[in-house]
């Protein structure tokens, strides 16, 4: 994490209140500094990119002060965290917008330890395509018995040949398709040649794919991850599924790696999602020590969770189709924008959930696409009718994603962001135990700006 402004206090009040204080700003041109990039302009939270990982505890309450001293209104949205809906940050649904000059005040007692981050809710497209976001770990009651801590927290940017952030958000061509991707990523705000390691070494490695867009497959050289976590929420430890980590934008996992590779040698992670654009991201380095350990110990469990399990027998069930989009692959010459699925008069909206698509930051005037009985057991079957792939993310609660294309998953993981590929099906399950309007949309910001967004309602 680089910092240009003098860095202002974070406050830590604790027992009672973990306070922080977040000031959201723009800058001017050679501020905030990206590592290969030292003049790139960002808007920033406190003044780095990232902005600060925030770290807090399980079950205590937590009290954030936002600042906005932006040109134009903003929110902070948390994401993944089950909170009241008034703290959910999603402006004209939770909260009012917080204005220029403004501040405002949430406050939460996260329930679940894990990997979670922070970013606005408010042109998300742009204020978080311009830096403001950041990571969010709840500690877990107990310390987890590993060596070393890490987090990687991946951006994606796209830069002009000076270095600056291109401007053209919400270019309509790109929102129809795979929307905002960049040409410069970055782990903790830099990029990054190498993360040193000890040979023998037990690391907790937190992911946070915080792209606006691009989703990452990362392969570790030589290396035997472990998945303890998939959005924050522990899961049955497992091997990476086809030997690589699929996170689309806003998805996390927490894994487990001995370092069980040679002192003194260099081993690459490497992104090959796009296949013909494969790079790598960074190299793990080993330092010429000997080993500190023979054998690992037995991979720890993460401790669960409180989550609340739905009754799938009892649940009601829901169908969602995602629609919408440019089809036929890459090119407008494959059939242009797809007509007729009861988008119009939706003003030009270019994706939609069930024929509705709300756009923007959101029309809190449109009816919301479900309303759920509080405490609830439901199934949403999200169909992908496109030719694209969609993280869909919940608010305000986690899901079990029971099934893919029919066939049950028997990991049956907890997720609040679940990546589905074209012309797939997911089948996610949770109690509607959290009471509000509750956004449901999914996380290529183009998408989500353009219409595939709603609301679910639970009363
Ligand atoms: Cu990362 Cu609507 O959220
Ligand atoms: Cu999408």
């Amino acid at each position: 994490m680089r910092s240009c402004w003098a860095r202002e206090p974070l406050v830590w009040e604790r027992p009672s209140h973990s306070t922080a204080a977040l000031r959201i700003r723009s800058s001017g041109p050679g501020t905030v500094p990206l590592y290969a990039h030292p003049d790139t302009a960002a808007w920033a939270y406190n003044g780095t990119v990232p902005g600060p990982e925030l770290r807090i505890r399980q079950g205590e309450p937590v009290r954030v002060v936002v600042a906005n001293k932006l040109g134009q209104d903003t929110t902070v949205h948390w994401h993944g965290i089950r909170l009241a809906n008034a703290m959910d940050g999603v402006p004209g649904l939770t909260q009012a917008p917080i204005h220029p000059g403004e501040s405002f005040t949430y406050e939460f007692t996260p329930p679940d330890a894990g990997t979670f981050w922070y970013h606005p809710h408010a042109d998300t497209l742009q204020q978080l395509g311009r830096g403001l976001a950041g990571a969010l770990i709840v500690e877990e009651r107990e310390p987890v018995a590993i060596d070393r801590n890490l987090l990687w927290f991946i951006e994606d940017w796209r830069l002009d040949q000076n270095g600056a952030i291109a401007p053209g958000f919400g270019n309509r061509m790109e929102a129809a398709m795979s929307g905002r991707i960049g040409n410069t990523v970055t782990v903790n705000g830099g990029v990054p040649d190498q993360v040193s390691v000890k040979a023998g070494e037990r690391m907790r490695l937190r992911i946070v794919n915080a792209a606006l867009a691009r989703i990452v497959a990362l392969r570790f050289e030589e290396h035997q991850p472990v998945v303890v976590a998939f959005d924050g929420q522990p899961c049955d430890p497992h091997p990476l599924e086809g030997g690589r980590l699929l996170l689309g934008p806003a998805m996390r996992a927490d894994l487990i790696i001995d370092m069980s590779g040679q002192p003194g040698r260099r081993y690459a992670v490497t992104d090959d999602f796009y296949r013909e654009l494969a790079y790598k991201l960074l190299d793990l380095t080993y330092e010429p020590t000997s080993p500190i350990r023979e054998h690992p110990d037995q991979t720890p469990k993460l401790p669960a969770n409180p989550l609340p399990e739905p009754d799938l027998t009892a649940a009601e069930r829901y169908e969602i189709a995602l629609q919408g989009g440019m089809m036929g692959g890459m090119g407008m010459m494959g059939g242009g924008m797809m007509g007729g699925m009861g988008m119009g008069g939706m003003g030009g909206a270019t994706w939609a959930m069930n024929g509705m698509a709300m756009t923007g930051d959101g029309q809190t005037d449109m009816p919301p696409l479900l309303t759920l009985k509080r405490g609830q057991s439901c199934i949403l079957s999200l169909r992908n009718e496109t030719a694209w792939w969609h993280p869909m993310h919940l608010h305000g609660h986690s899901f079990r994603v029971i099934s893919r294309n029919g066939k049950p998953n028997s990991r049956r993981e907890w997720r609040d962001t679940v990546l589905i590929p074209p012309r797939e099906r997911a089948e996610i399950a949770f109690v509607a135990d959290n009471p509000g309007d509750w956004m449901l949309h999914c996380h290529v910001t183009d998408h989500q700006e353009t219409g595939m967004m709603a609301t679910l309602r639970i009363a």
